[in-house]
Formats: C-alpha cells, sequence, structure tokens
C-alpha cells in the first residue's frame, strides 16, 4: 500500500528568512573533538598549526557557519588564560565537568585560527560557573579591543596584532543544572547575567549575547527558569538558549522519529514564555532563540561510566549514528526551518567525534557518519526563505504521541539561485507516500535532482571501513503543470531541488 500527501507551495507563504547560523555546530574541550579530532599534530594529514586538514575538509564541505566554543559543561570551570601565550607555560589542569585531564595545548586563539580556517564564526562561551564579570570582561577585551591595554596587548604578545572580532557570545552554559559546576538558581543566574552583559556591552558594544535557558525539557524548573532569568536579562540580551537530546532508549522506533513534534513543542513554549516576558516589560523588543546544542545522544552512555578518570582525550561521547538517527536529525532540522522566523542560531552538537556527524581515528582516518548527510543537505541547500506550506498527510499514533504526521516536510526558496529545496522524511516503517505538490506558484519550476537517504536496516551504522549509509540522487521526483509528484520511500530522508527553466 502507498500513502498519500499533499502539499502547497506558494511564494507569497514564507516564515522568514533563514539565518544561516541556524547550521551552525560546537566544538567542547571533551573527549577527541578538540585532541585527535580538529587538532592532531603530528598527524599526515595535520597543517604547520596541528589541524588535520582531512578533518577540515569534511567541516568545509558542511558549509558550517557558526561553531559555539569552548563548552558545555567544560566552561564552567575554564580558565581561558590557561589556553594562551607559549604553550610550553600552560598549566595542565583536571577537568571536573568530564572528569579528564586538560594539558591546553589547545586554546582561544587555536581555536579563532582553526574556524577561520573552515570559514567558521566563532560563538564564544564565558564562564559563569567558577567565575563571572571580571573574568568575561578581561576575556572580551582580549579578544575585541584594538589594542593599548593590559590584556588587547597581551593578545599582540601572543602574535594576533588584530583583534578577532568576535561577534557573538554565551552568558554561560545550562546553569539551570545540578551538575554545572556552580550551578545557579534562576534567580542568581539571571543577576549575574546581566551583570556581566552589561559590561561585556562596555567593552565591545557590537557584540550579540545570549542568555541560557533550561538544559532541557525535563528539568523540574523547565520553563520557570527562562521566565525568571529573563526578568533580568532581557533588554540586555539579543537571544535565550535551546538544548535538547533525544534517543531510542525504548527501542519504540514510532514514537522516536515523532520527537520532533517535542521538539516543536519546545520552541513554541520558549517563544511564549520569550513574548510573555516581553508583555511584562511593555517591551519593543522581540526576543530571538538560540538552539545551540541540538542532536542524538544516548548510544554511548554505559560506555561513558567504564573511561579511566583523569585520562587526557579519551572516547568519550561517541555515539555511532544507526540510519533511524539520521531520520529524526532530518526532521529536527525540518523543525528548526519551520521557526527560522525566531531561531536564529542552532548548533548540531557537536561537530567532530563527540556525538558528532564526522569521527576520526587518532593517527588514521575520519568518516561521515550517518546524520552527516541530513545536516550536509539542508546547510547546502536549505539557504534563503523559509517557506510555509500547506500540508495534508496521513497520520499515525504510536505509544508516546498521537496523531504523527507521516509526511514531516519543509521547503526553502533560494531567490538568487532561484531553486527551491523541498525535504522530507517519510516516518512510516512499512509503507512508501506518495506524494502531490502543487508548486504553480513557481511557474517554469522542474525537478534538478531527487536525493534519497534510505536504508532497509533502520539500525544500519557507518563505520571508517564501510560507508553503509549514503545517499543517491535516483529518486522518482518529477514536475510537470505545476504539480510535482515524487514517492517517498519507506522511512526515508528526501531532497527535492526544483529550479527555473527546468520545467
Ligand atoms: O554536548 C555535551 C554536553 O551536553 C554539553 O557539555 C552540555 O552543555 C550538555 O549537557
Amino acid at each position: 500500500m502507498t500513502l498519500k500527501a499533499k502539499m502547497t507551495l506558494e511564494k507569497d507563504f514564507t516564515v522568514a528568512e533563514i539565518d544561516n547560523r541556524i547550521y551552525g555546530s560546537f566544538i567542547e574541550h571533551l573527549g577527541r573533538a578538540v585532541y585527535g579530532g580538529i587538532y592532531e599534530p603530528g598527524h599526515p594529514e595535520a597543517d604547520e598549526s596541528g589541524f588535520r586538514q582531512d578533518v577540515s575538509k569534511l567541516i568545509r564541505d558542511l558549509r558550517v557557519p557558526i561553531v559555539r566554543y569552548p563548552g558545555g559543561n567544560f566552561v564552567s570551570g575554564y580558565n581561558w588564560e590557561d589556553g594562551v601565550g607559549p604553550r610550553e607555560n600552560r598549566p595542565r589542569r583536571l577537568d571536573l565537568a568530564w572528569r579528564t585531564t586538560e594539558t591546553n595545548q589547545f586554546g582561544t586563539n587555536e581555536f579563532v585560527d582553526w574556524a577561520r580556517g573552515v570559514g567558521a564564526e566563532v560563538m564564544m562561551a564565558v564562564n559563569l560557573g567558577t567565575r563571572g564579570i571580571d573574568e568575561a570582561r578581561n576575556l572580551i577585551e582580549y579578544c575585541n579591543h584594538p589594542g593599548g591595554t593590559y590584556w588587547s596587548d597581551l593578545r599582540k604578545q601572543h602574535g594576533y596584532a588584530q583583534p578577532h572580532a568576535i561577534k557573538t557570545w554565551c552568558l554561560g552554559n545550562e546553569m539551570d543544572g545540578p551538575w554545572q559546576i556552580g550551578h545557579k538558581t534562576a534567580e542568581e543566574y539571571g543577576r549575574l547575567a546581566l551583570e556581566t552583559a552589561k559590561v561585556m556591552r562596555w567593552v565591545d558594544p557590537t557584540i550579540e549575547l545570549v542568555s541560557c535557558g533550561s538544559s532541557n525539557t525535563s528539568m523540574p524548573t523547565f520553563p520557570q527558569y527562562e521566565a525568571t532569568s529573563l526578568e533580568h536579562t532581557y533588554e540586555a540580551v539579543d537571544y535565550v538558549s535551546l538544548h535538547q537530546y533525544y534517543g531510542n532508549r525504548s527501542g519504540d522506533t514510532a514514537s522516536y522519529l515523532a520527537y520532533s513534534l517535542d521538539l516543536d513543542h519546545f520552541i513554541r513554549t520558549i517563544k511564549s514564555t520569550c513574548d510573555y516576558i516581553k508583555a511584562k516589560k511593555r517591551s519593543k523588543k522581540t526576543l530571538n532563540l538560540s538552539f545551540d546544542e541540538w542532536n542524538v545522544w544516548f548510544h554511548s552512555n554505559e560506555a561513558d561510566k567504564k573511561i579511566e578518570p583523569w585520562s587526557v582525550a579519551p572516547p568519550q561521547l561517541e555515539d555511532v549514528y544507526t540510519f533511524e538517527d539520521a531520520l529524526l536529525v532530518g526532521s529536527m532540522l525540518i523543525t528548526l526551518l519551520k521557526h527560522a522566523d525566531r531561531v536564529k542560531i542552532a548548533c548540531l552538537a557537536q561537530l567532530v567525534n563527540v556525538i558528532a556527524p564526522i569521527m576520526t581515528v587518532n593517527g588514521g582516518g575520519s568518516w561521515k557518519q550517518t546524520i552527516y548527510y541530513p545536516y550536509l543537505h539542508t546547510s547546502v541547500y536549505g539557504r534563503g526563505i523559509a517557506l510555509q506550506p500547506v500540508i495534508s498527510s496521513p497520520k499515525y499514533d504510536s505509544k508516546e504521541f498521537t496523531d504523527v504526521p507521516y509526511l514531516d516536510s519543509t521547503a526553502v526558496y533560494n531567490p538568487e539561485l532561484e531553486e527551491i529545496t523541498l525535504i522530507a522524511v517519510n516516518r512510516s516503517l512499512e509503507e512508501s507516500l506518495s506524494l502531490a505538490c502543487d508548486i504553480r506558484s513557481y511557474p517554469g519550476y522542474g525537478v534538478i535532482e531527487h536525493i534519497v537517504l534510505e536504508h532497509e536496516d533502520l539500525k544500519a551504522v557507518n563505520t571508517l571501513e564501510q560507508e553503509a549509509v549514503k545517499p543517491h540522487n535516483g529518486g522518482n521526483a518529477s514536475a510537470r503543470d505545476g504539480l510535482l509528484e515524487a514517492v517517498l520511500p519507506k522511512h526515508s530522508w528526501n531532497v527535492i531541488r526544483l529550479g527555473k527553466n527546468r520545467g
């Protein structure tokens, strides 16, 4: 049997222009993300700075626009001064967040150099766990002040004559979580974040700031944490952060593929919370969202319990992703795009080795996980204007969700290239889905290609040796007389690219 769904794309039905930073990612001093991931001096593929060029190439292909750094939980115990200046003077420290040893051989300046090399902007987090206003003002002076002061001249002395000009800054990380070094109540965090924001802006008024929200929707303080902390920070910041990870812990794939409905609900809740504070404050400003950690994370939980404490760059959080994880990641990307009016930054957490689309072997090769592909397709083809399609899809009930549309989809119009990209997941585990999409609003548009990521085995994974899950462009989409038709195979990720004068 084939399921049938209908869709209409109308040029005037739009969500918003997409901020490219929605395709951002994250590198934390955690596991092998930095050491053995992006940085491995002596590796045959490393350049003179020790940056692995095989990894950099995979990242450039993804066109990652912004990368958050240096954490994560790590930042709440980090002394940024440990990671600058001559390497031989840098101290080894206990990292209490991940129970490892941090060598500090890689720090702020190396990260800025590395990010430039892969064509990404830096999103820097300050430590509001063990530290606060003083550290933050010094770090921003070191990074962004032109010169003639203690910290800016120190940067020059370290070989960086020009300021790093870092625009986007996070005021701490997950301060609502009891696991966080220096965990704070919403009231405590709100006060500290406000005072830190004020001083950071005095150093550099051109920056953008992110206030911490809840670590996830199951926190007992969600969403009051946002409401209370934003009472303090609302006028001083530009974004509030959201974090969410999912996992197929129960083995119920029908529910797992519907978790993007939960993500959608999360985003709506935070939009409403921000707007409630806006109303309370009689503010003219609308706060945007920075979804600066999102992904699947659960495969590595057991293995991580066996890691030797205080080791250097151990293989932590090394989830090996299945094909079904790639489908959920695709749905999560679709959900972020549906909220492109308010979600301006998002970071797939993380980028290399640690819950990542890219994996490496120390001293050896690198490879693409299953989730690399939906991220690649959306980042490369999903730039422009997020459209608001009208969709009518058959639905199913699962153990955890009711009324789950089999078709999860959205589309992006790129006016410069005169292209439309329709991205879609068919959530059905048994049946293909026949899609009829009205594109009369785009006369002359025809199919460039129909890329499909599919696999019979939902648990299939990629390894260094074998890329079992990879896309092909043999989908059957066709367009004629303003009607786009395509069959989306059962449990598949689809990218249908349309261009002008192709019809
Ligand atoms: O990305 C891994 C961890 O998840 C981050 O350090 C933390 O912010 C979150 O809990």
